[in-house]
Parts: C-alpha cells; sequence; structure tokens
C-alpha cells in the first residue's frame, strides 16, 4: 500500500502566516507539520509515500524530499495547480497508484493516541482483505467545519456531509483514510460541490451507497487536530509540547520511526543528529542510539 499526502491547498484560514510560506512546513512545536502524518504512514510500514504539491512549493519540497529519502522513504510527487478539492489528489496520483489500496492523509492533521498503530494497521488490513473504505469519526464541538458522518441507534453509517450548516451529529469525519483500489476511479466521477471543490466526502457516499463504508469512532484515548486554523495550531503545538515534555518520548518523529523500523542504522541516525545538536530533537536523536531505543 502507497501513502498520498495532501500538501497542497492555499491555507487561507492561517493568512497572513501563510501568505508566502506553506502551511505544512510550519512548526507544530518542533518539527514540521507534515512530519505527523508521514509518521503515520511510517507507524504502519509504508515507506512509498506521494506527495500533492502546489507548483509553487515544489523546490522547497525537494529538499525534504532527499532527508526522506536519507530515513528510507521512497518519495514521489504530484503537482496540484489549482486547491479544487482533496478528491482531485485521488484524480492526480491515480496513474502512480494504479490498482492498488492507499493510504490517503491530509497534511495538516495530527492523531495520537494509545494504540494508535494497532488501529491503523487493523484498517490497513480491512480494506486490502475486504475492500471498501475504512475512515474515523471524532466527536467535536463544532461540526459545521468538517465532513460530518450521521450514524442510526445500531451504529449504521446513515449519512456523510461536507459541512453541513445544520449537523446531523458531532462526528467529524477526520483526514486519516484507507480506501480500496476504486477510490481514484470513484473521484473520476465527483462533480463539484457548491462551494465548488471536488469533495472527499462525495467519494465517502460512494462507498456509502455500496455498503463498504466503514466508520471507527475514535475515542477518549485520542486526540485529533486539524491543524488549519490560527487557534487549532496552536493547541496542536501546545498538545504535542505537553506530552512530549510529560513522557520524554517525541511524537511524529521520522527519524526515530525510520530507526525503530530498521530501515536507517545508528550511523545514519547519528549524522542526522549531528547536523541538529544545537536543538533538543538532535539530542534525542542521540539518546536512542545511546539507550539502543527502550524507549
Ligand atoms: O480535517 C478533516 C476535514 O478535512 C474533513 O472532515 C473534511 O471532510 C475534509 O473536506 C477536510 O476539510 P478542510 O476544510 O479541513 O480541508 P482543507 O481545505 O483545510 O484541506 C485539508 C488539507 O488538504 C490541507 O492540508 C490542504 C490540503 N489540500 C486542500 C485542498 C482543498 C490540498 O492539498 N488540495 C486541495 O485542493
Amino acid at each position: 500500500m502507497k501513502a498520498v499526502i495532501l500538501a497542497g491547498g492555499s491555507g487561507t484560514r492561517l493568512y497572513p502566516v501563510t501568505q508566502n510560506v506553506n502551511k505544512h512546513l510550519l512548526p507544530i512545536y518542533n518539527k514540521p507539520m507534515i512530519y505527523y502524518p508521514i509518521s503515520l504512514a511510517m507507524l504502519i510500514g509504508i515507506r512509498d509515500i506521494i506527495f500533492v504539491i502546489t507548483p509553487q512549493d515544489e523546490e522547497i519540497y525537494r529538499k525534504l524530499f532527499v532527508h526522506l529519502g536519507k530515513i528510507g522513504l521512497k518519495v514521489d510527487y504530484v503537482i496540484q495547480e489549482k486547491p479544487r478539492g482533496l478528491a482531485e489528489g485521488l484524480i492526480l496520483v491515480r496513474e502512480k497508484v494504479k490498482k492498488e489500496p492507499i493510504f490517503y492523509l491530509l497534511g495538516d492533521n495530527i492523531l495520537f493516541g494509545h494504540g494508535l498503530s494497532e488501529i491503523l494497521k487493523e484498517a490497513k488490513q480491512f480494506v486490502e482483505e475486504k475492500k471498501g473504505a475504512y475512515v474515523f469519526g471524532y466527536y467535536v464541538p463544532d461540526p459545521e467545519r468538517f465532513g460530518v458522518v450521521e450514524f442510526d441507534k445500531e451504529g449504521k453509517v446513515l449519512s456523510i456531509e461536507e459541512k453541513p450548516k445544520k449537523p446531523k451529529s458531532n462526528y467529524a469525519i477526520i483526514g486519516i483514510y484507507f480506501f480500496d483500489e476504486r477510490a481514484t476511479d470513484f473521484a473520476l466521477e465527483v462533480k463539484p460541490s457548491k462551494r465548488g471543490e471536488l469533495e472527499i466526502t462525495s467519494v465517502l457516499e460512494e462507498y456509502l451507497k455500496e455498503q463498504t463504508l466503514r466508520v471507527k469512532l475514535l475515542g477518549r484515548g485520542f486526540a485529533w487536530f486539524d491543524a488549519g486554523t490560527h487557534e487549532s495550531f496552536l493547541e496542536a503545538g501546545e498538545f504535542v509540547y505537553t506530552i512530549e515534555k510529560k513522557t520524554g518520548l517525541m511524537i511524529g518523529c521520522i527519524e526515530e520511526i525510520a530507526y525503530r523500523n530498521g530501515w536507517i542504522n545508528a550511523d545514519t541516525l547519528l549524522s542526522i543528529a549531528k547536523v541538529m545538536s544545537k536543538t533538543y530533537y538532535g539530542e534525542y536523536l542521540l539518546s536512542l542510539v545511546s539507550k539502543r531505543c527502550l524507549g
């Protein structure tokens, strides 16, 4: 399975901060926002990642891709000329993913929780073996900002709506999706919504119609952020800071995951750590080698 990470868009909800800088490279506490979705793919053993980026960010992303190559990832990218919506990313990567299932992640989503890797592995296995789409619902006080899922009393999914004015539940569909190989076909059929975008929820509706959409609710043990607004951006950074400080372990540290996965050896990790030796991030990487990764 390949991962596809969406790092396009215009970031208008973070203006003026993102008027001249790509949102996904901004720091969520001590590392770029995009490290968090990358780390989720790595945690479930995915090394092939395709990024969807804007034409103006190509050069800067190429630099990031060199680093990702050093930690054992196979990186590719497609250019999205205009932010025409999340479903367009599926169309753009169609030729590259061929007829394979996809782990599809929004570059501004951050998810953390106990047992997360296991849950993601289960979802991956589900779409590989049983087909369909596997997504996650999360309780939010402001569902009108998101894709919203409605359930009946038995927990059966009744509807999915993008940014509804009158949400039918408080459950947002988070920006982390597992799709079987038909997602790119479904995306080709999507028509622009009232706000002029090719909505990812329209793809989910196709799966819902044929009853192959699975929605797993993430409960109390999980923290999810869509870091696309000033407030949620700050909240995400504060959260990462607090957890890392308390536990002494990092969230979304891609070099650590590569090392633990056996994709890079201690020498490579040390050489990366040296470049960052003036930071706690660098010290942390060094400590992984000296502690032999017991954390
Ligand atoms: O965060 C979860 C929500 O993400 C879901 O509940 C919604 O169903 C889904 O539509 C999406 O809503 P947002 O309004 O948060 O999407 P946003 O426009 O912020 O884009 C999400 C990410 O995708 C962001 O990192 C930028 C990137 N993007 C966005 C668009 C519209 C692209 O790469 N290309 C695009 O055309």
